[in-house]
């Protein structure tokens, strides 16, 4: 059988991965795709690293561009990450016909549209397994294996930085800042950890299950993205003592008036699943009509268990490479033509609980202050717990968790709030969802 030939841009953690697993798995591999599937071509601009892990055989190359034109290669994999160059190769990749696997969530997110409908036109597979969740197969779930459901929502636990520092905040009841230098030493933070720490990873990654889930467009820009650089440790100590851990979830949730698509920090159960995925790992709840909850757990980063997702869209795209374009699963899960704008919320807009800390003075009335004007804003309340005051302390904490509302009302509510004089300062307010 004549292999498949694959050219691959970036040879870094994850392109090691992918030789090693390739490699190793060779034989039950082929015997999955029909076909074995060779690496024979690969770009970096540290040629030295390519040939160490490439070893003899494979033609190595600083120029990314002489392999996307190449007419010997079947597929492209880009692993080199960003907007910039990768867009322009993946395109390039493209117009030349050759099918494309990529584990790049920020290109696809902002640029998904665009790159989906060159390919459509092409009649050429772009497959991302390895953009969302690293090794857990949650594209495949959301896009085949659910498709009977009417997905009402999904929320997920999509980087690992983050649940690592979060679940550090709590265990070692440390400082955010602490616990980001300790994860940057362990390398799991980039030296430059924005993209984790402030949300926009998991929000790529929400973008792309969001269209996979709802048949959207792809939306990066309507999201709204919060990260967890500005939560207290108190609030995961307050948290939990309501029988709550906080994580940073990324929801999208179906609801009649459009779309929610959000990251931040979100107060869930202690006793849900989810609440228990701990350290750098990821899981996904998706809830569909049909087959109710379902949960994907697993590594969502590291050299092999995102080359897991990699090969897997290889095996894919092997064994459909011949295929006629029309009757291959949409890149989209939809029908291209069946893509809708069903509008994405503000979030203004958006339905949720929360969880709410004041700093008080220890008073008659003020607590009847602060739930009358919950009250005028139609917030009901579910719990309250208020910390005992210090020996000679006049002023305490009082934590309120809420019911369902809409957050407009909830900004209302907080500004009145705040404006209070037995009110200190501003209201801490996290986002909970009982999922
Ligand atoms: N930086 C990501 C994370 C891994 O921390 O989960 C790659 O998507």
């Amino acid at each position: 059988m004549k292999p498949i030939n694959v050219g691959l841009l970036g040879i870094g953690t994850v392109g090691g991965g992918t030789f090693t697993v390739l490699k190793r798995n060779e034989e039950e591999i082929t015997r999955r795709a029909g076909r074995p599937i060779r690496i024979t071509a690969v770009a970096d601009k540290n040629l030295e690293l390519a040939k160490s892990v490439a070893g003899e055989g494979v033609r190595l190359t600083d120029d990314a561009f002489s392999i996307v034109t190449d007419p010997e290669i079947d597929i492209v994999v880009e692993l080199i990450g960003g907007y910039g160059v990768a867009k322009e190769l993946v395109l390039k990749a493209i117009e030349n016909g050759k099918h494309v696997v990529t584990a790049n969530k920020a290109l696809l997110a902002v640029h998904g549209n665009e790159i989906f409908a060159a390919a459509q036109k092409k009649g050429v597979m772009v497959a991302f397994e390895a953009a969302v969740a690293g090794g857990i197969p949650i594209i495949k779930a959301l896009r085949e294996g659910l498709s009977a459901n009417r997905i009402q929502w999904l929320a997920g636990i999509i980087n690992g930085t983050t649940n690592f520092i979060l679940s550090e905040m709590r265990d070692k009841g440390l400082p955010f800042a602490e616990v980001l230098k300790e994860a940057q030493a362990l390398g799991y933070a980039e030296a430059d950890p924005t993209f984790d720490i402030e949300g926009v990873d998991a929000a790529h990654k929400a973008t792309l299950m969001a269209s996979i889930a709802f048949g959207v467009p792809v939306q990066f820009d309507k999201a709204y993205v919060e990260g967890i650089s500005k939560l207290d440790g108190v609030d995961i100590k307050y948290a939990e003592q309501l029988g709550y851990r906080i994580k940073l979830l990324g929801i999208a949730r179906r609801r009649p008036q459009g779309i929610e698509l959000r990251v931040h920090p979100t107060l869930i159960p202690e006793k849900r699943l989810i609440a228990n995925v701990e350290g750098a790992m990821n899981a996904v709840l998706v809830q569909g009509d049909a087959v109710g909850a379902t949960l994907y757990y697993g590594k969502g980063a590291g050299a092999e268990p995102t080359a897991s997702a990699v090969i897997a869209d290889l095996v894919d795209v092997t064994r459909l490479h011949t295929s006629d374009p029309e009757h291959r699963v949409p890149h989209l899960a939809f029908q291209p033509d069946q893509i809708t704008e069903l509008p994405m919320l503000p979030i203004d807009e958006v339905e949720t609980s929360y969880y709410l800390r004041l700093r008080v003075d220890d008073k008659p009335g003020v607590l009847a202050d602060v739930t009358r004007i919950l009250a005028d804003q139609s917030i009901s309340i579910d719990a309250m717990l208020q910390r005992e005051p210090e020996e000679g302390e006049s002023q305490t904490d009082i934590i309120i968790l809420t019911h369902l509302t809409i957050e407009k009302n909830m900004n209302a509510a907080i500004a009145k709030v705040e404006s209070l004089e037995s009110v200190t300062g501003k209201v801490t307010r996290l986002r909970l969802e009982n999922l």
